[in-house]
């Protein structure tokens, strides 16, 4: 006995509604577009970016893993740009998503409300043709589908913002313990500068490590001021002659085994208000960067200058520059190329200190020629 198109579709929704994660729900898709409309291929596409991707397929000639359709390109990439389906009928030659031939084809776009999230392909019906009910079922398997790929990810989408809550947790606790237990540390290194009078080559590793452990601790502190998502700052009241040298005194050391120059450069000497141990992390985060960039004959300039009742700091080096379309994403949070261990922290933190001295950051390059980024702080 013929089975009734609402029997038909009951017994889709209830397959659909005992399904709990994505992993059962494609091959589910699969097996119940087969079975009800008994066509020989089905594929399902879900789009990403500009393209299709082919997420799960039954009875495909190929390895369809590394397969994209461009949007607009080929029967489906059009249903994925217009939204509308598209029913091949008994010609006798068609083309499918991929081109292979095919008697009759079907082609549903997934929408959730007007977004097109996909594309549900039917290929080689048994009989060479797609009937009204046919139709029908198709249409409704791909609704069903578009809405239960949604749900499913709003649901994986929370738990993944959930434990990355989590981690965030965990992270700034440990980061709040290495920085107390690098304090220590450093009144340590401290105490044996005072006792260990004399003996250069000493005094030059242990400044070595003082500037290392300078660089631990600043990490641990960009951390913990990302966690918080807010600066506070104790300012005081900072001469920039010194500030400038002590910079470039804790510079120095790193260079000392590098081929690396670094040239400071100031001429007029002010006293400015500003959370010194912050800025300290701000200059000393992008000379560092400039470091990573430079190569053999690498040459850093730290300029300082008023200019119009604002302190004008440059950092500018001749190393790899940054690629035109990175100009804009260097200072998003967690951007970075090329590191192995870079966190992509650095100069989120560094744009979101001078902002809270009501400052800003610029940044000019040119690929394998300069970096340079300027900063601005009004000295009121
Ligand atoms: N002076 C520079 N020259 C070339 N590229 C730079 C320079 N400064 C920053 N960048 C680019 O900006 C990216 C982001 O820098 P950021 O300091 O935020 O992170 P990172 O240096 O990659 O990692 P981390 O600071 O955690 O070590 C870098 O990965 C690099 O691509
Ligand atoms: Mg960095």
């Amino acid at each position: 006995m013929k089975k009734d198109i609402f029997d038909i579709l009951l017994e889709i929704s209830e397959i659909m509604n005992s399904v709990f994660n994505t992993d059962e729900l494609i091959p589910q898709i699969l097996d119940i577009t087969e079975k009800f409309l008994k066509v020989k291929r089905v594929s399902l596409m879900l789009t990403e970016g500009d393209y299709l991707k082919i997420i799960s397929a039954t009875n495909l000639p190929v390895n369809y893993n590394d397969i994209k359709v461009p949007l607009g390109e080929g029967i489906s990439g059009q249903v994925a740009k217009t939204g509308k389906p598209v029913i091949v009928n008994n010609e006798n030659v068609c083309e499918d998503e991929l081109g292979y031939q095919a008697k009759s084809y079907l082609s549903f776009p997934l929408k959730v409300r007007e977004k097109i999230i996909g594309v549900l392909n039917l290929t080689d019906k048994e009989d060479d043709f797609f009937g009204d009910k046919d139709v029908k079922i198709a249409g409704y398997i791909a609704s069903q589908c578009a809405l239960a790929i949604n749900r499913f990810t709003l649901y994986e989408e929370k738990k993944k913002a959930e434990h990355l809550q989590v981690i965030g947790k965990f992270t700034s606790s440990i980061a709040h313990d290495i920085k107390n237990l690098l304090q220590i540390v450093q009144s340590y290194i401290e105490l044996m500068e005072i006792e260990m009078k004399g003996d250069s080559e000493i005094k030059f590793y242990i400044d070595s490590i003082c500037t290392e452990v300078k660089l631990i601790h600043g990490l641990t502190l960009d951390i913990l001021d990302f966690a918080n998502r807010q600066i506070a700052l104790q300012k005081s009241k900072v001469n920039l002659k010194e500030f400038l040298e002590e910079i470039k005194k804790h510079v120095d050391i790193l260079l000392k085994l590098t081929p690396v120059t670094f040239e400071l450069k100031f001429s007029e000497n002010i006293e400015f208000m500003c959370d010194r141990d912050k800025l300290f992390r701000v200059f000393f985060n992008l000379i560092n960067n400039s470091l990573e960039a430079v190569g053999e004959n690498g040459r850093i300039l730290f300029e300082a200058y008023l200019q119009d009742g604002n302190l004008i700091f440059i950092i500018e080096d001749n190393g790899k520059g940054i690629k035109k379309e990175n100009l804009n994403r260097i200072f998003d949070p967690f951007f970075t190329t090329g590191k192995l261990k870079g966190t992509g922290l650095g100069l989120a933190v560094v744009k979101e200190i001078v902002e809270a001295h009501n400052g800003d950051i610029a940044v000019e390059s040119e690929e394998n020629r300069y970096t340079r980024f300027i900063v601005r702080l009004p000295v009121g």
